[in-house]
């Protein structure tokens, strides 16, 4: 039976249409009916979050088919499949310095923290071009640019990390050992870099750093928790491993086993639209969840069981459609690189008894403050 769009309150504290049925939420993300970012009123458009990283209305059409275009120039070709062995190679040597930052910090250690907080946002920081000693600046600017419930902290490290981008961007360098973002952008436009088209690239590198760091830090640790709690998926992947990249899209399609989340994405309705018995108004927002969408007993049998061996496995995780998240490729090679070494490297990794969880309640993406393993 199929269910009907429910309303809800936005995060932000706007009306909102709520689809968390799987074939719904898919039919939905390929309609063009809806718009990701463009509104027909902007300046009264409901809200998904207070942060203007996602779910603030912006503008027209044209524009989102401008940022569109932008991303599939100058953003996709990093993770196209003739780029997988520069991405597993980018990938080995931030899962090696992580590895080796938790040997010297010794048992017990926060795996939050040492793993899953720094390998995404390393790897992201190095594809951009940013240096080495601005990396860690770059990931705490992300990190605060996501918080949805205070929005001038989220404005306050959001320009910082624009400005460091911005300055980037002024002296792009010519002698990068591979093609970084920067240095596509500097080759692409070169002369044409105006100021303003300046700080439009700036933005862009920044929502870059944001996307490429935040769900994947909490794919990596709900991947560890999963697995660290679940003793018989663990031995049947040590005795099997080649279904490591069946665990991987199980990990992606779980909900989230201490905090789950329901949050979705946004998308605004660019004309009257009949869902069920809902008729959805023109400019009103919806929210597709597909963390509520995964666990669609109509698409995933039993789908409250963590099984490594699911397939098909079609999650909804990075999206569909125009919108499909481009470091898809990228999220699933970090997620793999740590769970297939992760329980060789430290044998005996598990839990620390007596553990608080606490979550994240600021940040979209979730996850928990600290995931402490002993080994
Ligand atoms: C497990 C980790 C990740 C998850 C769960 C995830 C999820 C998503 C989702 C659901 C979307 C679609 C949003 C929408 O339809 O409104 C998306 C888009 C996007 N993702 Fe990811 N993502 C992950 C990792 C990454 C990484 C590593 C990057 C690195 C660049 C990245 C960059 C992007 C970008 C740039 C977009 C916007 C695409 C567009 O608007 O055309 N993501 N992601």
């Amino acid at each position: 039976m199929s269910k009907d769009p429910q309303l809800i309150t936005s995060p932000a504290g706007s009306p909102a249409w709520l689809v968390t049925e799987y074939a719904e939420v898919k039919k939905l993300l390929s309609d063009e009916r809806l718009s990701r970012f463009a509104h027909p009123d902007p300046d009264h458009a409901p809200r998904f979050t207070n942060s203007d990283i996602i779910g603030s209305p912006l503008h027209s059409l044209d524009m989102e088919q401008q940022r569109t275009v932008a991303i599939q120039t100058f953003i996709e070709p990093f993770f196209k499949p003739r780029q997988i062995s520069r991405l597993e190679l980018l990938v080995r040597a931030e899962v090696d310095r992580a590895f080796a930052a938790m040997r010297e910090a010794g048992s017990p250690g926060d795996v939050r923290d040492l793993v899953a907080y720094s390998i995404p946002a390393a790897v992201i920081s190095a594809l951009i071009g940013i240096p080495p000693a601005l990396r860690e600046l770059a990931r705490d600017l992300a990190h605060n640019a996501s918080n949805i419930l205070d929005p001038e902290i989220a404005a306050a490290a959001r320009a910082e990390l624009d400005h460091m981008c911005l300055c980037l961007l002024e002296h792009i360098p010519s002698d990068a050992p591979a093609e970084t973002m920067l240095t596509r952008i500097g080759r692409l436009v070169g002369a044409d870099l105006t100021d303003e088209v300046r700080r439009e690239f700036a933005r862009m590198l920044t929502g870059v750093q944001i996307a490429g760091q935040m769900n994947a830090t909490t794919a990596i640790e709900r991947g560890l928790i999963v697995l660290l709690t679940n003793e018989s998926a663990r031995t049947r992947l040590a005795q099997n491993t080649a279904l490591v990249d069946d665990a991987v899209e199980e990990i992606l399609r779980i909900a989230h086993p201490i905090y789950p989340r329901s949050s979705g994405v946004p998308r605004f309705a660019l004309a009257d639209l009949d869902i069920g018995a809902v008729t959805v108004r023109r400019g009103e927002l919806m929210v597709l969840d597909f963390e509520q969408a995964n666990q669609d007993p109509a698409e995933f049998g039993c789908p409250a069981t963590f099984d490594i061996e699911r397939r098909p496995n079609k999650h909804l995780t990075f999206g569909y459609g125009i919108h499909f998240c481009v470091g898809a490729r990228l999220a699933r090679i970090e997620l793999r690189s740590v769970i297939a070494r992760i329980f060789d490297e430290f044998p005996g990794l598990r839990l620390a008894a007596g553990q608080e969880w606490t979550r994240f309640s600021e940040l979209l993406s979730g996850g928990v403050r600290s995931l402490v393993v002993e080994w």
